[in-house]
């Protein structure tokens, strides 16, 4: 993969016991239809998803690549702290899903595990990171992506900051596909904002929403309409 190298030294997943951490791939609408609509109208070269958690749905793009036969590669930007939700424990389970030790998560050794057992240390890339950061440094080592999917704040002024500086990352016929449309508040405000600002279309259903830069991928196309 030769993206890595732009990265990492050696191979993140180099020398990691996944036995520790048992298989758990729950996510929120991580295996949507929409992921294969996209990728087999797309066929991305690059994927930047910005929110993983334990990579269901990054694990998910990697499957439908796969079998695709596409040579893609998934980038992953998390800090792998969870969102605030997760640390005020607002549904059973998220908090615990951190896995704290000392305070400080373990989460991102529950994504590696996964991808591990989902063998795709070839395809998918963690850059743990805040969105922010992340995409500064994406562009300074030069990213472009075909696809972003975009699942992580879910206050409107952060979500917004994420469709801005991922969208400036998107190669010039991408498609930024986003979660929490209509579900979450903050972010269906900031999605709406977005499309009026950039004066693209926006068409979203419960919980996932595509603005797209390509004409040929429209969303209507997408949403199978
Ligand atoms: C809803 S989860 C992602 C779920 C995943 N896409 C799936 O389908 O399984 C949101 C993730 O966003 C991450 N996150 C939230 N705010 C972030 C930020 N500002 N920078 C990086 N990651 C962030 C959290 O750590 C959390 O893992």
């Amino acid at each position: 993969m030769s993206l890595l190298s732009k990265f990492y030294e050696t191979s993140p997943y180099e020398g990691f016991d996944p036995s520790d951490y048992p298989s758990d791939l729950q996510g929120w609408g991580s295996d949507d239809p929409i992921f294969r609509d996209l990728i087999a109208a797309i066929r991305p070269k690059v994927i930047v998803e910005v929110g993983t958690w334990k990579g269901a749905s990054a694990i998910h793009m990697a499957g439908i690549t796969k079998e695709l036969g596409l040579d893609t590669t998934i980038i992953c930007v998390d800090t792998w702290l969870g969102s605030p939700e997760h640390f005020l424990a607002q549904q059973p389970g998220w908090r615990e899903s951190l896995l704290l030790q000392n305070g400080f998560p373990r989460l991102y050794y529950t994504f590696l595990s996964n991808v591990i057992r989902a063998g795709f240390t070839d395809r998918i890339i963690p850059l743990a990171n805040t969105s922010d950061n992340a995409a500064v440094i994406l562009g300074s080592v030069g990213i472009k992506a075909d696809l972003v999917y975009i699942d992580a704040a879910h206050e409107e002024e952060p979500a917004y900051r994420d469709f801005q500086n991922y969208w400036r990352l998107l190669s010039d016929d991408g498609v930024l596909l986003g979660d929490d449309y209509i579900s979450w508040d903050g972010v269906t405000k900031a999605a709406n904002r977005f499309a009026v600002d950039v004066q693209c279309p926006i068409v979203g259903k419960w919980s996932k929403f595509v603005i797209s830069r390509n004409p040929a991928v429209r969303p209507s196309i997408a949403f199978g309409a």
